[in-house]
This record gives structure tokens, sequence and C-alpha cells, in this order.
């Protein structure tokens, strides 16, 4: 029995109400599937996949209080427009965030980027830069867009895959501090801080070194933001890894953490469990009126029911810490089952298991795509859709990086599920040998943004 659930196992705090089911493939049909998506498991269609792992996002079940919410949202209230104030949904929304995350201003969005763009676009100056830790590639373009260069200042832990530091979402505070001195602090237009560092394995950032970010941040007049998609997992990990959280509830450190920034932007299709919606959220006034408008004008606000979801869900997430204790030792628990069989990424992070497929498949050299064609390989043994994830930060790239990402949906899939993908991931170990590398179809009709398509070797 676990220490911490005081005499009573209570692992799952949800039970199942609506299910999909699922029909089990044959070996021969999911080759055929694989030829027909051309060797690429993103363009394998859904109803071919039995435990989908390429994402976590905009993939978790719904609650049957977001459903019920989803339908009254639906039929009674209609968008919000101008008048946010003549909004129930958004009052419902505003209430939850003001008091879980502390700022006073909230502009909402139908996703992360649409959020990501608007708020680049008032803060981040041309020819200025951005000091980041490693940040989403949609984060890094938007700030390019605007004229601006994203310097990555993740501390070098980040790379080391088998490093076990328990915060490797950490920036490097020496860097950081050189880089303003050597770019002046008038042209750093902001410090972007991602919580859960999705590209490195979803390594949390601790509250210790977000707290000396904010004191750079201040000492040079620099406004510091977050990227607080997966802020729920980091303080998580933060209450089970750094010292004097222990018996802190994740409702306090999540607002000792949003109490460091002066705003955010937040997809909402990760940690709060919903299908679409996002979050910009600040202390500014002026910055949160032009916003708000900057939303309207491009058409991204969310709809009604959206925002509903979003509030739902946040009352459940906060009402007690079992949903996220739940949702990441199921992460843990398939990194524990897989950490002796394979190279895994160490340590665990918030929302999924990254293979180091290097070490893997190391009869298979770069320019035979090994990470795919691994993925092809345990997709057609198992029906399991794994896939690299997003595109990595350049200075992974650089470094010859190659990662599977297994995403968990929140609230989805059960410890059995995690056995088989368990399962086949070590027959997939146990047979590398047979892994084919895979060659990359050039085809002039098709743009550079079409998903790849391969050819087995
Ligand atoms: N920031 C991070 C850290 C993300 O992981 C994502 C999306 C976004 C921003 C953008 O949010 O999708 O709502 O526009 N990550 C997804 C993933 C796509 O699979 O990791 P969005």
């Amino acid at each position: 029995m676990k220490d911490r659930s005081k005499g009573v196992i209570f692992s799952v705090p949800y039970e199942i109400a609506v299910v999909r089911p699922i029909r089990q493939t044959t070996l021969d049909e999911r080759a055929a599937a694989l030829q027909a998506a051309h060797y690429n498991t993103e363009l394998i269609s859904q109803e071919m996949v039995y435990i989908d792992l390429s994402t976590d996002s905009g993939v978790s079940s719904l609650s049957t209080n977001q459903l019920a919410a989803l339908t009254a949202a639906q039929s009674l209230e209609p968008g919000m427009g101008l008048a946010a104030e003549g909004s129930r949904s958004f009052a419902m929304l505003a209430e939850q965030v003001r008091s879980l995350f502390g700022f006073p201003y909230l502009i909402p969005t139908t996703q992360g980027r649409s959020a990501e763009r608007i708020w680049m676009k008032l803060n981040v100056k041309p020819n200025t830069f951005v000091a980041g830790n490693m940040l989403f590639p949609s984060t890094r373009i938007h700030i390019e867009m605007n004229g601006a260069k994203l310097i990555d200042l993740i501390a070098d832990a980040a790379h080391d895959l088998t490093s076990k530091e328990p915060f490797k979402g950490n920036f490097d505070l020496t860097k950081l501090e050189a880089a303003i001195q050597e770019h002046g602090s008038e042209k750093i237009s902001c410090i972007y801080v991602e919580l859960g560092v999705n590209a490195c394995g979803g390594q949390p950032v601790s509250l210790a070194n977000l707290k000396a970010v904010k004191t750079l941040a201040a000492a040079y007049k620099i406004p510091l933001f977050l990227d607080a998609c997966r802020i729920l997992e980091n303080s998580y990990l933060i209450k089970e890894r750094e010292a004097g959280y222990q018996n802190r509830t994740i409702r306090e450190i999540v607002e000792e953490t949003c109490a460091l920034a002066d705003g955010a932007t937040m997809s909402a299709l990760k940690d709060l469990l919903v299908r679409s919606g996002g979050l910009i959220l600040t202390r500014d006034k002026a910055n949160s009126q032009k916003a708000f408008m900057q939303s309207f004008l491009d058409g991204v606000q969310p709809a009604s029911s959206a925002m509903e979801l979003i509030a739902t869900a946040l009352a459940e997430i906060f009402a007690a810490d079992a949903y996220v204790t739940s949702r990441v030792e199921q992460v843990n628990y398939l990194w524990r089952r897989l950490k002796d069989g394979v190279s895994l990424v160490h340590p665990p992070g918030g929302h999924a298991v990254f293979v180091d497929v290097k070490k893997f498949l190391p009869h298979l050299a770069a320019e035979q795509f090994p990470a795919e064609a691994l993925a092809a390989f345990i997709y057609h043994m198992s029906g399991i859709r794994v896939t690299k994830g997003p595109p990595l930060a350049p200075s992974q790239i650089a470094r010859g990086t190659e990662l599977l990402r297994l995403a968990i949906p929140a609230r989805k899939y059960l410890q059995g599920h995690m056995d088989d993908v368990t399962e086949a991931i070590l027959y997939a170990y146990a047979h590398r040998n047979q892994i084919k590398g895979l060659s990359k179809i050039d085809d002039p009709a098709r743009s550079k943004y079409d998903p790849p398509r391969f050819t087995q070797l």
C-alpha cells in the first residue's frame, strides 16, 4: 500500500461512465494500413489504432460534469464577442482562473497557438531576443515571426538523456545573466519559461530555479512569462522532488508558480482536459485590453461551451490532489515498467515517456529515420501508435538527438493499456535487429509542410 494513501487505496479518482469500443485488428490489416500510410504512423487512420500515444493534447476523456456543461452551454449561451462581461461562460471561467492562477486578467482563446500568436505580437519587439528553456516550436516560431530571436538557455542536463537531475527543465542561470549582459536588458523582450518542458521529456522546472529567474528578470526589468500548459504536472513533480514542497497542495504550488510571472500563455488541451481552448493570463490591464481586441479580430475567441468545459475541469482538477497524482503516476508507471528493458530519457516526466532511439536501434543511421522506423514496427506488431511528437528544438537537432515520444492522454487509458504498451515496446526491443530503416520519398508535388512519406529499405 502506498505511504501517501494513509491506509486507504485510492489510485484512480474516477470511474468509467461512457466508453468507445475498439476492434482488434490483424497483423495483415496493420501491414496494409502502414503501407497505405507510407510508413508514417501519423497518417494511420484512427479506427486502425488500438492505443494512441501520438499526443496528450486534446485527447483526454470528458467527465460527466463536462458533458452536462457542454449540453447546457450549447443550448443556452450565445458567443462572447466584445461583451465578455455579458457571457455566463466567461464569468464562470474568469472566476475559476482568477482564484486558481491569481492573474487578474484573462483572455480566453481557441488554442495555445492562438494565445501565443497574440501575446508575442504584443510583447516581442523586432530585433530583440527572447530567453527561453527549449520552448515549443509554435512558441519559437511566433517569437521569430515578430522579428526576434529565441536564445535557448536551458541547462545542459536537458541534453543528457540519462542524467538523473530532477529538474531538467531548469534555466542555466549563469548563461541567462550572461545573455542579458551581452545583449543588454533593453534588447530582451521577455523571458519565457515552459513548465514541464515537452521537447526534453516533460521535464519540470523547479520553483527554486523559477525564483532565481524572477530575481534576474526583476533586476533587469524584463517581463517573465510562462508557457503554463503543463503547470499541473510540473507542480506535481515539484511536490515529489523539490525539498520543502512535500506537504504543499498542488493548488498552493500552482499559486506560487504563477505569482512569480507577469503573464502566461496556456493551451487548455493538455492539463485542462478539453478538446479546444487556450488562455492568456496577465497582470497588465492595458495589454489585456489589446489582447482581447486582437482575439476578437483574429476570430480566435472560444465557443461558450469550450469555456464552460475548462471551468468545469478546473473545479474537478483542484477539488483534491488525487486527480493530478493519478495522472502523473500513470506516466511514472509506464516509465518504471520500461526503464530496465529499454533506453529511456531519465528521470520520468509529467506527460510522456521518451525512448532514446539511438540506443534502441544502434544499427540504423540517422538518414534511415530510426524513430519513424521504430514507430512503424511497434504499430505493425501491436496496433499502438507512437510518433516522434512535435519537432525537436534546434539545440537537440544540432546534437543529433533522436526520440520517440509515448505521450499519455490524461484520464483515458487503464493500467491494462499501459501493460500492453510495455509488452509492445519490450517485444520491439527483443526483435530490434529485424527493424529496417526507412527512406524518404521525394515527391515534388508535395509541400515541405506535408507529413513525410517513406518506403522500407
Ligand atoms: N506549448 C506547448 C509546450 C505545447 O506542448 C503545445 C502543444 C503548445 C504550446 C501549443 O498548444 O496545441 O493548444 O496550440 N503541444 C501538442 C503536443 C501539439 O502534442 O505536444 P496548442
